[in-house]
């Protein structure tokens, strides 16, 4: 029988393409399908802190093994703000803010040097695993390109001379911070099932 792993996500696309990848050996739920519809407070001080957070709070209190992600940009110029303060920078939620409140605390900064980071907490049989993904770039003075989302159309990965926001989604998620965590996330639960 599957083993039953819960993605602490609402998010239906991310949940399928889990799914697939992790067919037969686990059936993948995420928090709609268990029915959680509680929005868990990410109050931790990293990407980790926050990601455990979420798993925990699945764990404790739905008693299904589960994982959970946290995400966002590091400025090296900005002591690597905004960090986990990414998705309400300019204490609103809204991308397009959010990305020229950036834009603007940066100024004429020379330093453009960004990571996008991603950590997964997966809590399974009592243990919890970290799993981490980094992508490298460079963070341009005026946004291009429609694609993506946050901060996807200033954000220039290494050895790339088109932004996120230009890419072909296919392309971004074989190479994304977040695409890298799930693969070792996906490479750990294939070899421990
Ligand atoms: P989450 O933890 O994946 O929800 O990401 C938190 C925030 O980080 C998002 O709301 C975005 O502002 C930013 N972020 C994370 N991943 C990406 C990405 O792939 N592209 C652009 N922005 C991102």
């Amino acid at each position: 029988m599957a083993n039953r792993l819960v993605f602490a996500t609402n998010n239906q696309h991310k949940t399928s393409e889990v799914r697939e990848l992790l067919k037969p050996n686990y059936e993948v739920l995420n928090l709609t399908d268990i029915g959680c519809e509680y929005d868990i407070p990410e109050t931790g001080e990293t990407f980790a802190e926050n990601a455990a957070l979420k798993s925990a709070y699945v764990v404790e209190n739905y008693h299904i093994d589960c994982f959970a992600d946290d995400s966002g940009l590091e400025v090296e110029a900005l002591n690597n703000e905004p960090g986990i303060y990414s998705a309400r920078y300019s204490g609103k939620r809204g991308d397009a803010e959010n990305l020229h409140f950036l834009l603007q605390k940066m100024g004429g900064m020379t330093n453009r040097r960004a990571r996008f980071k991603t950590v997964i907490s997966l809590i399974k049989d009592g243990q919890n695993y970290f799993f981490e993904g980094v992508i490298e770039g460079t963070l341009r003075t005026e946004p291009t390109g429609e694609k993506g989302f946050g901060y996807d159309p200033i954000f220039e990965p290494n050895g790339y001379n088109i932004t996120f926001a230009e890419m072909e989604m296919g392309e971004k998620n074989q190479i994304s911070h977040r695409a890298l965590a799930m693969q070792k996330l996906i490479t750990f639960l294939q070899q421990s099932v």
